[in-house]
């Protein structure tokens, strides 16, 4: 009997433990998230893992500052990936990250035309955190 039951704990306990390490935090929306550099990112839909948004960038050493441009991208499980196209800057960042709590952690990529005409490839890391 004793066994019986220590079974069923068991089996009971494992169910909780992976539906616990299952629920991914996904990327909510509406929400804003503000990151390491000020820029601001706001999540204003996601459709079907469409996400369409809004950035502005804030960061000093870039170009392009204090202009909202559209975002869209991608939301699959706490999987996000973000493109902006920087359209008075000839350049284009994408974002691949990861949601946790209330952070977007997130590797980029900013193709840009360097003067000679080929296709600069700037690589870096953003930190958002939540802030609505
Ligand atoms: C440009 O300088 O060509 C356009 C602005 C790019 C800003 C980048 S996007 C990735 C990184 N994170 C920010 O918040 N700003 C810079």
């Amino acid at each position: 009997m004793k066994w019986f039951f220590s079974k069923y704990l068991f089996a009971g306990m494992i169910v909780v433990v992976s539906s616990i390490a299952a629920r991914a935090d996904v990327l909510p929306a509406p929400s804003r998230w503000t990151n390491q550099r000020g820029s601001v990112l706001e999540i204003w839909s996601i459709t079907d893992g469409q996400v369409r948004g809004q950035f502005t960038n804030n960061a000093s050493g870039f170009a392009c500052q204090g202009i909202p441009y559209p975002v869209s991208g991608r939301s699959a499980g706490s999987a996000v990936m973000l493109v902006v196209t920087f359209a008075q800057c000839n350049s284009i960042t994408r974002w691949r990250g990861q949601v946790g709590g209330n952070q977007l952690r997130a590797n980029w990529n900013l193709f840009y035309i360097q003067p000679n005409g080929d296709l600069g490839n700037l690589p870096g890391a953003d930190l958002f955190q939540r802030t609505n």
